[in-house]
C-alpha cells in the first residue's frame, strides 16, 4: 500500500520540522501553561510528536470538526463537536490542525474559543495548501507549505484511511 503512494515529505523532514516547530512554541510562551486543543482526527500524529517536544506545563483537550465533503477537497458544511472541550476562560489556546486548505475550520474555532473565554488563541498547523485559503488567516506555527494537492499520511486521511503513514504522501487521483 506505502509503495504505491509518492512522498512529498519524508518521515525524516517531519521529525526535524517538528522539532524546530517545539522550539518556536516554546520560546513564544516562554513557560507560560497552555492548553493545546487538538481538532480530531488529523491532528492526532502531529498532536503526539509536538506535545513530547514541549518542556513546559500544558493540557491536552480535542474537538471533532469534519467538513462533509465529498472524495475531492470541495469543502462542505462544517460541523463541530465541541462537548469534549473543558473550561477554557482565561487560558493560552494553541489550536493544533493537520492542515489549513481552506481556514474555514481554524477560523470558525479560533472566533468560538475567544467566545468561551481564551485569555490568547494561537494557530499551529504542520501543512499549508498554498492558493487554497478562503478566509484570511495566518497560522502562527506552520511546518511546511505545499502545493494544491491531495495528500495523505501522518494523520491526514482519504476516508479515514492512510493516517498511519509515516510522511506525507501524494494520493494519485486514480486511488481516490
Ligand atoms: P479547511 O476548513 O478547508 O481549512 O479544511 C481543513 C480540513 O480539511 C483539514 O483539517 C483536513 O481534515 C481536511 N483536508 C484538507 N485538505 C486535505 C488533504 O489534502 N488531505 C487530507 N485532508 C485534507
Ligand atoms: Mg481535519
Amino acid at each position: 500500500m506505502r509503495s504505491d503512494i509518492p512522498v512529498m515529505i519524508s518521515a525524516e523532514r517531519i521529525q526535524q520540522r517538528v522539532d524546530e516547530l517545539g522550539h518556536e512554541i516554546a520560546s513564544v510562551y516562554q513557560g507560560r501553561p497552555i492548553t493545546i486543543v487538538g481538532v480530531l482526527t488529523g491532528c492526532l500524529v502531529f498532536l503526539a510528536d509536538l506535545i513530547r517536544r514541549l518542556d513546559f506545563p500544558l493540557k491536552i483537550a480535542l474537538v471533532q470538526a469534519s467538513s462533509y465533503r465529498g472524495a475531492a477537497t470541495t469543502p462542505g458544511q462544517l460541523h463541530v463537536q465541541d462537548e469534549l472541550l473543558p473550561d477554557l476562560n482565561g487560558r493560552h489556546i494553541l489550536l493544533l490542525d493537520d492542515i489549513l486548505d481552506s481556514g474555514q475550520t481554524l477560523h470558525y474555532m479560533v472566533e468560538h474559543l475567544r467566545k468561551n473565554g481564551a485569555a490568547t488563541v494561537r494557530v499551529a498547523v504542520l501543512l499549508r495548501k498554498l492558493g487554497r485559503q478562503k478566509v484570511a488567516l495566518e497560522p502562527d506555527f506552520r511546518g511546511f507549505d505545499i502545493p494544491d494537492e491531495f495528500v495523505v499520511g501522518y494523520g491526514l486521511d482519504y476516508n479515514d484511511e492512510y493516517r498511519n503513514l509515516p510522511f506525507i504522501g501524494m494520493l494519485p487521483p486514480d486511488s481516490r
